[in-house]
């Protein structure tokens, strides 16, 4: 990529952020994407796999950090995000790269059913991240790494910050019961950072598991 075509990928990232907080479409925070970009130039995954598109900043994000044969699963419930995605890919020059598919995610999961993902960003709905574990970890490559995003709700799971509204009640037990049970699951290895963005962990099978 020619230095002026870096330039101008960087223009199309920093319109898709400015367009999502402007119509309030929560995407991932700045010290979240500069994560992003670090474990895929680290890792270099092949294929990824996304829960929660929305307009494809994360997922633009991923790609453009990785090797230029890697390609992204994007499940994705809202039509609205997913035109709106696909017209940013293009215009990225990504789409050819890009496999969308429409739909409750939780439905949508067991069509990869056999497949594997070297990178999965679990960024969907948060009260479903139980539900959604269990379909994702059979996906997981064997090195591979999931990482979910959302983790510290706007520290009200830490318990840093009070609950504000009662129904974030809901969701804060359940990221509570998903950090616990990526923790005490014998057959993985997890990392919260609570620091970055609005916190995240990162989950890895262990060495020599025979369960995955
Ligand atoms: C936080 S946004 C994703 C942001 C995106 N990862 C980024 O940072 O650029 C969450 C997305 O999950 C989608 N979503 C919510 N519930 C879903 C479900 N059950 N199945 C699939 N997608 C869902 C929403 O429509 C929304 O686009």
């Amino acid at each position: 990529m020619s230095e002026k075509d870096v330039l101008d990928v960087l223009d199309v990232l920093n319109e898709m952020r400015a367009f999502a907080r402007e119509r309030k479409i929560p995407v991932i925070l700045d010290d979240t994407r500069a994560f992003l970009e670090n474990i895929c130039a680290r890792i270099k995954p092949l294929n990824i796999l996304e829960i929660g598109m929305a307009i494809g900043y994360s997922g633009a994000v991923m790609l453009l950090s990785s090797p230029t044969d890697c390609t992204i699963t994007e499940l994705e419930a809202s039509t609205p995000n997913i035109a709106l995605a696909r017209e940013n890919y293009k215009r990225l020059g990504l789409l050819d790269r890009v496999n969308i598919i429409e739909g409750d995610c939780l439905d949508t999961l067991d069509s990869l059913k056999g497949q594997k993902f070297d990178l999965i960003f679990l960024d969907g709905p948060k009260g479903k991240y139980i539900e959604i574990l269990e379909k994702l970890l059979p996906l997981l490559h064997e090195r591979g790494m999931l990482i979910a995003d959302n983790i510290g709700f706007r520290g009200m799971v830490e318990g840093k910050n009070e609950i504000t509204e009662p129904r974030f009640s809901f969701t804060v037990c359940v990221l509570r019961e998903f950090l616990d049970i990526t923790k005490n699951d014998m057959r993985l290895n997890s990392k919260v950072y609570f620091e970055i963005g609005d916190g995240l962990v990162i989950v890895q099978w262990r060495k020599n598991n025979q369960n995955k």
